[in-house]
């Protein structure tokens, strides 16, 4: 299927239940779907992670959460995403490069255009053919996150109200800005409702086939260990 689709949201959209039941649904009708997530889904990535998240850093520097939140991008595309594309793998993504946009860009209010060159060295300019965009007021994500899980509570989280509402805005004009590629939803709907929303958009976007991934080149791709 070759289709690269990745999930973005503030905390506590509901990216998780969605990707899980969006998975269940399309292995169902014979789709191989592969699921992996940002930052993580390599051994280097998950290193990488526990250093990012870790709610006692504190000390961390927009900048050098920027290149860490990058590094465990670039091996998660070399190792993992180029790979099931090029087996014709159906790729979901939770988090990609949108969300570095929209936390060290928009959040942090870190200048977009150099974020948007590293962004294409990481990834070497693979773009997801759909992105889809669970929109929550966040006050509720974060509510709903803290009854979730208490255990998971991350740096990123810890992080005051008006960084997260920075964030939404920044999701939402980068939405505005490509709507082809995004799909809007209100994640206040029912998980039924959006899973059908999203089911729906999939199913058309399977249907038109597109020959390969933006930024996969064929027989150039290698899976680098
Ligand atoms: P995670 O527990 O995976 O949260 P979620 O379920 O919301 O995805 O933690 C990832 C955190 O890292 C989350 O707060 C978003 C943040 N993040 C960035 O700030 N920049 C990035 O580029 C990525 C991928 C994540």
């Amino acid at each position: 299927m070759s289709l690269f689709v990745t999930f973005e949201g503030p905390e506590g959209s509901g990216k998780s239940t969605q990707i899980r039941r969006l998975a269940a649904a399309l292995e169902a009708q014979n789709v191989p779907v592969l699921v992996t997530r940002e930052p993580g889904g390599t051994a280097i990535g998950n290193a990488v992670r526990a250093i990012l998240l870790d709610p006692a850093r504190t000390e961390m520097s927009p900048r050098a959460e920027t290149l860490l939140f990058h590094a465990a991008r670039a091996q998660l595309v070399d190792q993992v995403i180029r790979p099931a594309l090029a087996a014709g793998q159906l790729v979901l993504c939770d988090r990609y490069a949108d969300s570095t946009l929209a936390y060290q860009g928009y959040g942090h209010g870190q200048p977009l255009a150099p974020l948007r060159l590293l962004a294409d060295y990481a990834t070497g300019g693979l773009t997801p053919h759909l992105t889809i965009y669970l929109d929550i007021d966040v006050r509720e994500g974060l509510l709903r996150k803290q009854v979730g899980s208490v255990d998971e509570w991350n740096r990123m989280e810890d992080k005051a109200l008006a960084f997260h509402q920075a964030v939404r805005l920044g999701y939402l004009a980068l939405a505005e800005a490509e709507p082809d590629r995004w799909l809007v939803i209100d994640a206040a709907q029912s998980i039924e409702e959006i899973h059908g929303a999203i089911l729906t958009r999939l199913q058309a976007l399977i249907a038109t086939k597109p020959p390969a991934a933006r930024g996969v080149a064929g027989n150039s791709i290698v899976q680098k260990e």
